[in-house]
């Protein structure tokens, strides 16, 4: 394939030598073949009618499962160094424990051996939320011995896997698990518990300690990847600034603050006025956050959009407001799912970690980035996807300038290789860099394809 695309003359951002360059998908989001393994709560969970916007499942989603080998001849087209991909839990383990499914194990080893053969390194992310249903019927992430399983679970993996995997994912995004899976109910499991989803935060993050031991006593790199955003408030009012610090710290710092310092931030303003305690503090046991201490060896962030905060109005459950970034900056672009296009936001955000932080930062991998934009292939089977284009050169500058400024950033992962189930969005949404036509599985490789190609050609120089 030699389309080639215009891409605006401002000189390419620079990034450092031997930065790494690759795609992400996600095991639920692209595998299908799901009578092949145990099923996962997203199975039951798009059984449920209205939740899913098409109605549609993951039974065969872009069948990469079966069609692996093909993803990865377009991965080498792309000239990646790393794929991020996540196994599924009950694909190796049908309950989350007990039994071994050795057909599973086997379609990651061809996965694994297929991409080593290919030069690009295979970054695994062991949990990007398919949690096996029959672990969610005895409590899910509301119960710790979810996490004592996961333990297991890598251990598993990493003896299977470990000859070949040098580098590891823990967990995706502990946060949007816990807030739209467990507080809001809008994905699996579907639970609406508001603030008593709070322990669901802390049984991640011990299972990532448990898997990390694990990794680690292996001889492993270990990260965990949490969805971060720049958190500015709407104004100067106190209210308005408080809003925004307690927004921050329920997405950034309760998942960042244990691993990197080896706490939970100030959350009085989620506490019980009365008892000034909150949910998590039922499930806390002696020695759980030593076992976080520092138990990354890189951080995985994914980026998408900054928040803006606003104080929340009278009676309101929660101790802030999230306006819509429109409302108040109407020029700026926005995604198909309709996300406000901030390439800024990202610098912000790498900046602001490594001065909250300081050293206790360690390297960074942007694991996700990406937009959804519509778009069909055309007669000559060419899709035009301008506006993907403009978001990754405007993040990849921003990403540079970041670099520039002293953030350790060692690689960039666009999200997604293939347009794919979109959760609670089904296949209405398309992240792609490969256009996947769902009656058929044909792959068209959009102009951002190209254009993401040449970037990393021009990167390595
Ligand atoms: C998730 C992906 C998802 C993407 C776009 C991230 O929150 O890790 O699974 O597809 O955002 O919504």
């Amino acid at each position: 394939m030699s389309l080639s695309v215009e891409y605006p003359d401002q000189g390419s951002p620079s990034f450092p030598p031997g930065f790494q360059w690759g795609v992400a998908t996600a095991s639920f989001q692209v595998e299908g073949a799901t009578q092949e393994r145990g099923a996962s709560i997203w199975d039951s969970f798009c059984r449920l009618p209205g939740r899913i916007l098409d109605g549609s499942s993951g039974q065969v989603a872009c069948d990469h499962y079966h069609r692996f080998p093909e993803d990865v001849a377009m991965m080498v087209e792309l000239g990646l160094s790393a794929y991020r991909f996540s196994i599924a839990w009950p694909r190796v383990l049908p309950l989350g424990y007990g039994r071994v499914n050795t057909v599973g194990l086997d379609f990651y080893d061809r996965l694994i051996d297929a991409l080593c053969a290919a030069g690009i390194q295979p970054v695994p992310t062991l949990y990007h939320w398919d949690l096996p249903q029959a672990l969610s019927d005895a409590g899910g992430w509301l119960s710790r011995d979810t996490a004592e399983r996961f333990g297991d679970y890598a251990r598993l993996v990493v003896d299977r896997f470990g000859d070949r995997v040098p580098r590891w994912i823990t967990l995706n995004e502990p946060f949007v698990h816990m807030a739209f899976g467990y507080a809001f109910g809008v994905h699996a499991p579907g639970q609406a518990l508001m603030l008593d989803a709070l322990p669901v935060a802390h049984h991640q993050l011990l299972a990532h300690a448990r898997a990390s031991e694990v990794l680690r006593a292996a001889g492993h790199e270990v990260l965990l990847t949490n969805n971060c955003t720049p958190v500015s408030p709407v104004d100067d009012a106190p209210d308005t600034v408080a809003a925004a610090a307690a927004y921050d710290t329920l997405h950034n710092r309760l998942f960042l603050d244990p691993l990197l310092l080896g706490e939970y931030p100030d959350l009085s303003a989620y506490a019980d006025p009365e008892t000034g305690r909150t949910p998590l503090d039922r499930v806390i046991r002696d020695g759980d956050l030593a076992a976080l201490r520092g138990s990354v060896d890189a951080l995985g962030v994914n980026y998408y959009n900054p928040t803006l905060a606003a104080a929340p109005a009278p009676g309101d459950a929660l101790p802030f407001a999230l306006p819509d970034y429109t409302e108040l900056f109407p020029e700026t672009p926005l995604t198909g799912f309709g996300w406000p296009v901030v390439p800024d936001g990202l610098h912000a955000l790498l900046t602001s970690l490594r001065d909250r932080y300081g050293p206790a930062l360690p390297p960074v991998h942007i694991t996700e980035n990406g937009c959804s934009y519509p778009g069909e292939p055309d007669a000559n089977g060419v899709v035009a996807d301008p506006d993907r284009v403009a978001y990754l050169d405007g993040h990849l500058r921003a990403l540079a300038e970041a670099i520039a400024d002293g953030v350790d950033v060692r690689g960039y992962y666009a999200w997604s290789l293939l347009d794919n189930f979109e959760w609670a969005q089904g296949y209405t949404q398309r992240f792609g860099l490969v256009h996947v036509d769902f009656a058929t599985q044909a792959r068209t490789p959009k102009e951002s394809f190209f254009w993401y190609r040449d970037a990393i050609a021009r990167a390595r120089g």
